[in-house]
């Protein structure tokens, strides 16, 4: 089975893009994890879109996500929503046909100091998907919040409490996948 995750942080030391590195180690054998980010897609302007078409960035974030059984998406919290990188990468997506039709989409999320844990952004996150056609998991869920507690400097995660929950998460996430119950 083949796993796409998402990152919606463009910064080096992010935590959520170390949620992903750390799916990709729990992951069984018989499951590969590729760590795609939104590193190049530039701002969407429907004049720029009629004049070039979908830049290359987004036509090669589009074919990995078609390729790909599952996606997961982690999701940081700016402003009690979704980052602007990531919202702006799934207006791209969405136009000519949606990869993520019926796509098996599963949402985690860390933030900082005692917020809420991403719940607000992944909510929003939630709602943009299902214009995007994507099936989403119901749960469980990842909510991790204090994230500067549960991570390195260099935004590997190394709490072992959310390491735990991280890997229950992921099997139940991979069995959905896999059975589409
Ligand atoms: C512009 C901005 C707004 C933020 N707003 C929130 C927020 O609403 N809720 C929250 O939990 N954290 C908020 N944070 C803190 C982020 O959760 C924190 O920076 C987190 O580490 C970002 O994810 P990353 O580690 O993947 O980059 C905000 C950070 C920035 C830069």
């Amino acid at each position: 089975m083949n796993i796409l995750g998402i990152s919606g942080a463009l910064r080096k030391a992010s935590t959520n893009t170390g949620l992903l590195r750390a799916m990709k180690e729990m992951a069984p054998a018989k499951v590969t994890v590729e760590v795609a980010t939104l590193h190049g897609i530039p701002l969407f302007n429907e004049d720029d879109e009629a004049a070039t078409g979908k830049p290359q960035a987004v036509r090669d974030l589009d074919a990995r996500i078609r390729a790909a059984d599952g996606i997961v998406i982690a999701c940081p919290e700016y402003n009690f929503s979704i980052p602007g990188v990531l919202k702006n990468a799934t207006d791209w997506l969405s136009r000519g046909g949606s990869p993520f039709r019926w796509k098996r989409v599963g949402i985690v999320g860390a933030g900082g100091g005692q917020f809420v844990g991403t719940a607000r952004a992944q909510y929003h996150l939630r709602q943009n998907l299902q214009a995007l056609q994507a099936i989403t998991m119901p749960r469980p869920e990842v909510f991790v919040n204090h994230n500067e507690q549960k991570f390195d400097a260099a935004g590997n995660l190394t709490d072992d409490e959310t390491r735990h929950h991280l890997a229950k998460w992921f099997e139940s996430f991979l069995e959905w996948v896999e059975k589409k119950p």
